[in-house]
């Protein structure tokens, strides 16, 4: 309808209509048996609040969210909206967003996104809960696996490509809303530990963690999730300073803000406010326009609004945002936008998207080491052996709408490479031991013992174990977390792999065959004590739909791998958080005067981490030579050039991905050692030579001062090239 249409709407609605807008409920909360009952009863809330709520939350499949909406819609004027988390796919899964980060391609991540868009739209969502592009630095922290990674520029590349492949141009045909979470700075949770509290200066939080949600403004993202946690002290999600301030003033954001799951009646949690009452007067003065799934809104606006604490305008305001919303989807003319039996069967799971999500796991996949025995010639015989052999539990934590059934175990795809009698495999281990605290990770006392082995299976295991062993060329050992260790309330304080894959390692070892670990996992894991006593580590995160394919391809040498990390994996769990763009202290371990005591480092471990920021392997080795700046002197207003060459030595053709980074070596505010500030995936055929050319502009050179104005300060730069963010040319100019 057309705006003036809808602004009369907006008038003509009652009150309590126009607060109903404002509440996000759940799906259990529209199945008619148990609402009355369960759900309704713990929330506190009314029937006519959700008769008249204005948005659902995590129901999909077209005949549920048809129904449901054919329901709302006898006792309403206003169709309800789809929420659902969509982090990394629907039905075909990509894999986790900290392996689309180690793609390097921004281009590709956004078609993933578009299809996903598709798929979701197709079975009743409008919105999805996604991009999360939270920063992220510390690997205990489960979350790590919703995010693209540790550094501010590459995460942005990505949260512009989420959002503009999720809303694609959010035409009648295709797009859904982008909802990008979780503003702001949910990254930087203390000692990573899930719903923890985050304390920043705001130089810190102005140049590394708001620049991600910025780029998703500035992509036209529709909608914004707040964050559970305080910021310096004081929640997000009664924060004025953070989302009316800098978001809605100075970013002009003007879409809908969503808070996160009971967030606003958490206020009281966390000591922020005394009331239920209060809770919902803060997150509404902070211009928090929908209350997901707490009774703060439902309860207590109307009775705010009748004693003047909020105004009738501000809830205007909010409503108008959310009605637009719907309007500019077309929901008042299809509520349905689309959603129907034939088009799921259209769109899901097609070939074509399987074929896409298959060369984004192929992109996925960092290779941390090589000792010359892969890729693997399909003329070995091959053992899988580990607990994720066979396993089609690819997909993760948060892939809420896929099925595991969908997927292709890393053993189906090595079975369509390798002769039968040259592939045996076995899982050797469960995934977890069995003195876990499988409660607190969520697993329900059956769940968990179904994920063990009995004992007789371990004694066949066993048993399996050295045969195979004995009778291979070559060993692949597909290991790693269980799905409930990451993710959403998956912080844990010890990252290495489950103790019982370790013993299976150095059972495996003691036949001193060439050993490929294949790792799976929602986060860098350490693997220091690993590393060393096997040929080879793939990192596969969790991968996806198409994930077995993906790492055989890899694996047989079809795919050359090109995955670079986005998140360094640290030596020791001890280091974190760790991160490469980090401060020059006093004293650092090369350039100190001091003796090697007195440095900063960690006297029990080497520095740094073990893979960096940037690092990946592939088939090809290519070189790097003459790294050149065109002028030693970059004036106001104009732009240098800066040069590399690169070659590939080797006979096979590749893509690699080069990375520039800049330091401001002398600032008003100390800066980073390296900060990445643009890179180039280059695909070189076998032997090929290629000059790499990137432009600097003053605009990269800029920080936050002292008086927090993006600025640059006049001085030296040091630019670096490399493949990695340690393995760099070095050179430098002057900025006057
Ligand atoms: C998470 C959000 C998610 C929401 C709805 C919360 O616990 O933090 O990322 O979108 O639940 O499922």
């Amino acid at each position: 309808m057309d705006e003036k249409k809808l602004h009369e709407l907006l008038k003509s609605l009652t009150i309590k209509e126009k607060i109903g807008q404002l509440i996000q409920l759940s799906g259990e909360f529209f199945d008619v048996k148990t609402a009355t009952t369960g759900p309704q009863k713990k929330l506190g809330i009314s029937s006519e609040t959700i008769d008249l709520c204005g948005s659902v939350l995590n129901v999909s499949g077209a005949n549920k969210t048809r129904e449901i909406q054919d329901n709302h819609l006898k006792k309403n004027r206003i169709p309800l909206m789809f929420m659902s988390d969509i982090v990394y796919g629907f039905k075909t899964i990509y894999p986790i967003p900290l392996g689309l980060g180690a793609t390097w391609d921004p281009d590709l991540i956004k078609k993933d996104y578009s299809n996903t868009a598709d798929e979701a739209r197709a079975s009743g969502n409008h919105v999805a809960l996604a991009p999360m592009v939270d920063l992220v630095r510390d690997a205990r922290w489960g979350r790590v696996l919703e995010s693209t990674g540790e550094d501010p520029y590459l995460n942005s590349q990505f949260a512009g490509a989420m959002v503009k492949g999720l809303q694609h141009d959010f035409d009648k045909t295709h797009g859904i809303a982008a909802c990008v979470k979780h503003f702001a700075a949910y990254g930087a949770v203390e000692s990573g530990k899930e719903y923890n509290s985050v304390d920043m200066s705001e130089q810190k939080l102005r140049q590394d963690y708001l620049p991600s949600y910025k780029a998703a403004v500035d992509a036209g993202t529709k909608m914004i999730m707040t964050a559970f946690n305080t910021l310096n002290g004081v929640p997000v999600t009664g924060n004025q300073w953070l989302l009316k301030d800098i978001l809605r003033k100075e970013w002009g954001f003007d879409g809908v803000l969503i808070s996160d799951y009971a967030a606003v009646s958490e206020l009281v949690n966390h000591g922020f406010v005394a009331t239920n009452r209060e809770a919902a007067e803060s997150a509404f003065d902070a211009t928090i326009d929908i209350d997901m799934k707490s009774p703060c809104y439902a309860n207590e606006l109307q009775p705010l609004l009748e004693s003047g604490r909020i105004q009738s305008e501000r809830v205007d305001e909010a409503c108008w945002r959310i009605l637009k919303l719907k309007n500019d989807m077309g929901l008042f003319e299809d509520p349905y936008r689309g959603a129907s039996n034939d088009a799921e069967k259209s769109q899901l799971l097609t070939p074509a998207k399987r074929a896409l999500a298959r060369k984004t796991a192929d992109e996925a996949c960092v290779l941390l080491k090589n000792d010359g025995i892969l890729p693997l010639s399909t003329e070995k015989k091959v053992a899988l052996i580990g607990p994720y052999s066979d396993s089609q539990e690819l997909i993760g934590l948060w892939a809420v709408h896929g099925d595991v059934e969908d997927v292709v175990s890393i053993q189906s795809a090595f079975t369509e490479k390798l002769r039968d009698n040259n592939l045996r495999a076995t899982p050797g281990t469960s995934i977890l031991e069995e003195d876990s605290d499988y409660h607190g990770m969520g697993l329900t006392n059956e769940q968990f013992k179904n994920s063990l082995l009995s004992a007789a299976e371990k004694q066949e295991n066993n048993h399996e174990v050295s045969t195979l062993c004995k009778w291979a060329d070559v060993i692949v050992m597909p290991v790693g977390e269980h799905t409930v260790q990451s993710g959403e309330a998956g912080s844990r304080s010890n990252i290495e792999l489950p103790q019982e894959q370790i013993k299976l390692i150095h059972r495996v070892a003691k036949f001193k065959k060439p050993i490929i670990l294949i790792t799976i996992s929602g986060r860098p894991l350490v693997l220091t004590d690993i590393e060393n006593g096997v040929n080879a580590i793939l990192q596969a995160w969790f991968p996806g739909t198409e994930g077995g394919h993906a790492i055989a391809d890899i694996i047989f040498g079809e795919v050359n791998p090109s995955g670079r990390l986005s998140m360094g994996f640290p030596r020791a769990v001890g280091q974190l958080p760790q991160y490469y763009s980090h401060l020059s202290t006093g004293r650092a371990p090369e350039t100190s005067g001091h003796s090697s005591r007195y440095t900063s480092k960690y006297n029990d471990i080497k520095e740094g981490p073990l893979y960096p920021f940037g690092f990946g392997l592939s088939y090809s080795h290519v070189e790097y030579h003459n790294l050149a700046v065109n002028s030693n002197t970059m004036m106001k207003d104009e732009q240098i050039k800066v040069t590399v060459d690169i070659e590939n030595k080797s006979d096979v053709p590749g893509i690699e991905t080069v990375q520039l980074y800049i330091q401001d070596v002398f600032a008003s505010v100390v800066q980073p050692t390296k900060e990445l500030k643009s890179f180039k995936r280059v695909v070189l055929t076998a032997h090929e030579q290629k000059k790499i050319e990137f432009s600097i502009f003053p605009e990269m050179l800029k920080f936050y001062n002292s008086n927090c104005q993006w600025d640059v300060e006049p001085g030296k730069f040091n630019v670096y090239i490399g493949p990695n963010s340690e393995d760099c040319l070095k050179s430098s100019f002057e900025y006057v």
